[in-house]
């Protein structure tokens, strides 16, 4: 193998740039030649390709973001955007592309593999933890410590004006994130998609607290169960606490990433490379009890990810 190429797409997560890193250096110390396509997919179909060479990956293992930038495709999903995307790699000399990305990327490298036969390798990165195959994605656990420190400082000021805050954090459909922060953060209720949210159960809570002196409260609410502002409104209408709201939204896909990212990031770029050596296209290289394990890619949404509601439930015991 001479030639691969990597891309990151979808939403970026803190420790791609230490995967990409990985996967440069890893690829480079067989005697194989690094391109990079910028912005995802997107580029991909303008064929927007730059030399990685080792020395282009020095000084990023501790950046957020991606420097190879990412984006969301919609002409990629078509028949047409795969044959181009397929024909610019095999017109680059490219021998395996490596995709680092979540959901969205893994349907997209699922497709490229199995219709244009192209040579994919995917390897997990999302802040949500939600794709199927694989215990752990990267950036989830800087997320989750991001989004930690918020509530730390909000459980500060609502401690001093008797509050109820309600925290919204990310999560797409699912609540990972949610139930890690709020676990971590001694959150008094969490709101799960993989729960119904029930107002008046919340409510209760509060008012039943109050009675007995608990003034100042957190609610992490996940974006898929609920929107912060409108469970806000429910405690308000129903309680007689002062509630505010903090929506943390796009700062927790920022910031440097934890030591846990740069690692898994820097296992995952190696294992990736070696996939592509291996020539095991169309897999994704999954976390399996600390291993790391080629699966088909389409396991990410054929074996959906469930959360182990055992966290939720020791919670909401610990807060009482
Ligand atoms: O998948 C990562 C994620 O940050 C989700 O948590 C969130 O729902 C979504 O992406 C936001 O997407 P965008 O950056 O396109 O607004």
């Amino acid at each position: 193998m001479n030639r691969i190429a990597v891309l990151t797409s979808g939403g970026d997560a803190p420790g791609m740039n230490a995967a990409l890193r990985s996967v440069v250096r890893s690829a480079v110390l067989e005697g194989i030649a690094v391109v990079g396509v910028q912005r995802g997919y997107e580029g991909l179909l303008e064929a927007d390709f730059i030399p990685l060479p080792a020395a282009s990956v020095s000084g990023i293992v501790h950046r957020g973001g991606t420097i190879l930038r990412s984006a969301r495709s919609e002409e990629f999903k078509t028949e047409q955007g795969l044959a181009k995307a397929a024909k610019n790699l095999r017109n680059e000399g490219i021998e395996a592309l490596i995709v680092i990305g979540g959901n969205g990327t893994a349907h997209g490298a699922w497709e490229l593999h199995r219709k244009q036969d192209s040579p994919v390798v995917q390897l997990p990165s999302s802040i949500d933890n939600d794709l199927g195959g694989t215990d752990f994605s990267i950036g989830f656990d800087t997320a989750v410590n991001t989004a930690l420190d918020c509530v730390d400082k909000v459980r500060d000021t609502a401690v001093s004006h008797d509050r109820v805050f309600v925290v919204e954090v990310m999560g797409r459909d699912k609540g990972f994130i949610a139930v890690h922060v709020g676990l971590a953060a001694g959150a008094e209720c969490i709101i799960i998609p993989e729960v119904p949210y029930k107002p008046e159960v919340v409510c209760e809570m509060i008012r039943k607290g109050r009675a007995r002196g608990k003034e100042s409260y957190i609610i992490v609410v996940a974006e898929g169960a609920a929107d912060g502002g409108a469970v806000a409104a429910d405690i308000q209408a129903r309680t007689d606490a002062d509630v505010r709201v903090t929506v943390l939204g796009h700062l927790q896909r920022g910031g440097s990433p934890t030591a846990f990212d740069r690692v898994l990031g820097s296992r995952l770029g190696a294992a990736g490379v070696q996939a592509a050596l291996d020539g095991q296209f169309g897999k994704m290289i999954a976390v399996r009890q600390n291993s790391l394990v080629p699966v088909p890619i389409d396991v990410v949404w054929k074996e959906e990810k469930h959360l182990d509601l055992s966290l939720h439930e020791l919670a909401a015991r610990l807060a009482t």
